[in-house]
């Protein structure tokens, strides 16, 4: 391909270098060296002469109004490495006609593994279990020791069933969960498949032992996971979140945490990370992980590979799946 046929594009987020070597052969890529104002560089750039089609980028760069309002006029599209889109303004990316691609479907297996991987850590007590041998305060072997829940048997509630969902929920069944769901629509086949759709998160919440976050973070499910819904929770309710932070009201759910109304809590996202609220480094019952669900070679791969096909494919005129907007 000519540099010519190639998008400029600019990648304001920095990825592996097999992920830089895949964007600097597809495109006419210029990598940010500002990391921590890559929008402010490209406004540097521009004004010295460089021209731009795409901003590349990530959850780590906000693309508000604006952001957007701000780009520079050659730009025709937003690419995101990543499969949510709520650090992006769509309202404002329309306003400036601008295409909007993200990575759905490479990274959902990973996800979906790091869903399970929270829930069995969370069924487990894995954090007491971590802290107990690692901090050598391990004594004895004793039948009283550290005694968690079998997930055999047991109801997942998988709020939000897209594709990660669904995933998540095939992954469950080979453990011998029961599978129950709320999602906008029943899905496809959900029945057939063992899935028991809810028509109202409560009633989700209601059945189930394990609430699995895994819907986008939109206005109408931002802080729906609130003390209204977890009153409706069984006593032995473990909430695991691999979606966004902001979907939990974190006061009430570390009130329900903290009074032993709900088991525990397993967390991979968190409303403002990388901060994290402190009040849940004090609960044992509560596991930890910095947003690591995609973080696996595979998905970190393929999230590349679906935006330079995605982008290569717009630019021949087609319609490609990725294109969120
Ligand atoms: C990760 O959270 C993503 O949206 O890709």
């Amino acid at each position: 391909m000519s540099a010519e046929a190639k998008f400029r594009v600019f990648v304001a987020t920095r990825f592996l270098a097999e992920v830089e070597a895949a964007f600097d052969d597809a495109f006419d890529a210029t990598f940010a060296t500002d990391e921590a104002a890559p929008l402010d560089e490209l406004a540097r750039l521009v004004s010295s002469g460089a021209r731009f089609d795409v901003v590349l980028f990530s959850l780590n760069v906000r693309m508000g109004a604006e952001e957007i309002a701000a780009l520079p006029e050659d730009v025709v599209a937003l690419a995101t490495y990543s499969v949510g889109t709520d650090h992006i303004d769509f309202e404002a990316a329309a306003a400036r006609s601008l295409a909007v691609f993200n990575t759905p479907r490479v990274l959902a297996d990973s996800v979906a593994e790091d869903a399970i991987f929270l829930m069995l850590a969370g069924a487990r007590r894995a954090t007491e279990s971590i802290d107990l041998i690692r901090e050598r305060r391990w004594a004895d072997w004793t039948p009283k020791q550290l005694v968690g829940v079998q997930l055999s048997g047991r109801t997942l509630g998988i709020l939000g069933m897209g594709d990660i969902g669904q995933r998540i929920a095939t992954r469950a069944q080979a453990l011998g969960m029961h599978i129950a769901y709320h999602n906008r629509r029943p899905v496809e086949e959900g029945d057939g498949r063992g899935f028991g759709f809810r028509e109202t998160p409560e009633a989700l919440v209601a059945d189930s032992d394990v609430l699995m976050i895994a819907c986008p973070s939109t206005p109408e499910t931002r802080g729906s996971v609130n003390a209204a819904l977890l009153a409706h929770a069984r006593a032995d309710l473990i909430v695991v979140n691999i979606a966004r932070g902001d979907i939990v009201e974190d006061d009430d759910l570390i009130a329900a945490l903290e009074s032993g109304r709900i088991r525990g809590a397993a967390l991979d996202v968190f409303a403002g990370e990388p901060e994290v609220d402190e009040r849940y480094f004090a609960l044992p019952n509560v596991f930890m992980v910095p947003h690591i669900g995609s973080s696996t070679i595979e998905a970190r791969l393929g999230m590349g590979r679906i935006l330079v096909e995605g982008l290569t494919a717009w630019r021949a005129g087609e319609a490609p799946a990725n294109r969120a907007a």
